[in-house]
């Protein structure tokens, strides 16, 4: 094989292994989703949403690991909706 043909291998294979790399990151635009935005997509999956001020922050701490499984979102994920769920039910 030329050596010429060898470099052009090598960088292909390189640029072929950072491609796979990135594509398997998750996107900035969902790693930074809000609170209330994971609320109002996955909350509403099985059951209407719950409204934030029916459980207080005890409550929403025992139901926001419930849910979790059930909608099986990531621990950074449900962190955010448990937050915005304390922040938005006033007790
Ligand atoms: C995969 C389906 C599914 C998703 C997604 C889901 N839930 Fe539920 N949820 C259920 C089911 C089924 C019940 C009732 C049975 C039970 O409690 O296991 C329930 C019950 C509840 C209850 C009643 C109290 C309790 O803990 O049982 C609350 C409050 C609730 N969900 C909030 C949420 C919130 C907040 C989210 C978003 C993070 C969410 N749910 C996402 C299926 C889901």
């Amino acid at each position: 094989m030329r050596p010429i043909t060898k470099l052009f291998l090598f960088v292909s294979l390189i640029l072929v292994t950072f491609t796979m790399i990135n594509a398997c990151k998750t996107p900035e635009a969902i790693l930074n989703k809000s609170g209330a935005q994971l609320w109002g997509e996955n909350c509403n999956r099985c059951h209407n949403a719950p409204d934030p001020t029916t459980y207080s922050d005890d409550q929403w701490d025992v139901v926001a690991e419930h849910m979790r499984q059930k909608a099986l979102l990531t621990d950074r994920e449900i962190t955010k909706v448990r937050e915005f769920l304390k922040s938005a039910n006033n007790q």
